[in-house]
């Protein structure tokens, strides 16, 4: 008898399967270490563009590349066996056409071994969901605020303030949802507006900074472990680990200055001559 444990991975279609059920947890990750450790507890990891500006600093994600998306995707995958892994395609890889989205998100499937990609826009982009899902490739959809367009939006705001944006933004939601994306972020929506938009999208909905309402939701892992020193609002804080972090390192610095570092010797010992 082998005492192998199988270990079944979430899909794609399990989680369109969800819709209306049990809350969908899904977090952000760009790394091995993290995404272990959140693997047992979630039903999707995001390796999400936003790696840009959590890990590489940059003020936005446009300046994010294929390449980038790889290296983290392929140690995400290979770090976890429980949740369904997603991959960013980051801007300028699946806007230009759908061949130019097939193109690049089969690589990054190929690559990085992960189970579906993301792609940012509704209705304008339903037509490359069409093409990329219509051959083997499943999309998880992005509509709301897309920050990929925060040069066209004129920055980060929230999306459907006003209720007479409110058709537009459901009709990227029924849009993508028709061309077979098997759900769709919505980011920061007004709550009316997400929480309507979830009972008419025949998909599962995941909020952020959208509405408790949504079929599931997700966070940026550092934004919700207090890693991020200015968090967006809407954001809950689980745990303090940026003080954490900075009180350990001073801790650290004062043993090595005041040479009272453990060395070595207190775990070998010495050997009798
Ligand atoms: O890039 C990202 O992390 C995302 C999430 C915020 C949904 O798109």
């Amino acid at each position: 008898m082998s005492s192998h444990k199988t270990v079944r991975r979430i899909t794609a279609p399990g989680i369109a399967a969800r819709k209306g059920g049990e809350p969908i947890v899904a977090l952000t990750s760009y790394h091995a270490h993290t995404a272990k450790l959140a693997d047992p507890h979630v039903d999707l990891l995001l390796v999400g563009d936003s790696v840009g500006m959590v890990l590489y600093g940059h003020g936005s994600t446009i300046p994010v590349t294929l390449e980038m998306m790889i290296v983290h995707g392929k140690v995400v995958a290979a770090a976890t066996e429980h949740a369904l892994v997603v991959v960013d395609m980051p801007f300028g890889s699946y806007e230009e056409s759908p061949q130019q989205a097939f193109r690049n998100a089969a690589r990054v499937m190929k690559e990085t071994g992960c189970g579906a990609v993301k792609l940012e826009g509704g209705a304008r982009m339903a037509e490359t969901i069409r093409f990329l899902t219509g051959r083997g490739i499943p999309v998880m959809a992005h509509v709301g605020l897309t920050p990929q367009s925060v040069n066209a939006l004129g920055g980060f705001f929230v999306q459907g303030r006003e209720e007479a944006q409110w058709a537009a933004i459901e009709e990227d939601a029924r849009a993508v949802a028709e061309a077979g994306a098997f759900c769709v972020v919505v980011e920061a929506v007004a709550e009316p507006l997400a929480a309507r938009l979830t009972k008419s999208c025949p998909i599962p909905t995941i909020g952020i900074g959208a509405s408790a309402a949504c079929d599931g939701q997700i966070l940026v892992m550092e934004d919700m472990l207090g890693l991020n020193p200015k968090p967006p609002k809407f954001v809950k804080t689980y745990a303090a680990l940026g003080a954490a972090i900075e009180s350990a390192i001073a801790g650290y610095s004062a043993e090595v200055k005041a040479r009272a570092f453990p060395g070595p010797e207190h775990v070998y010992g010495m050997k009798k001559s």
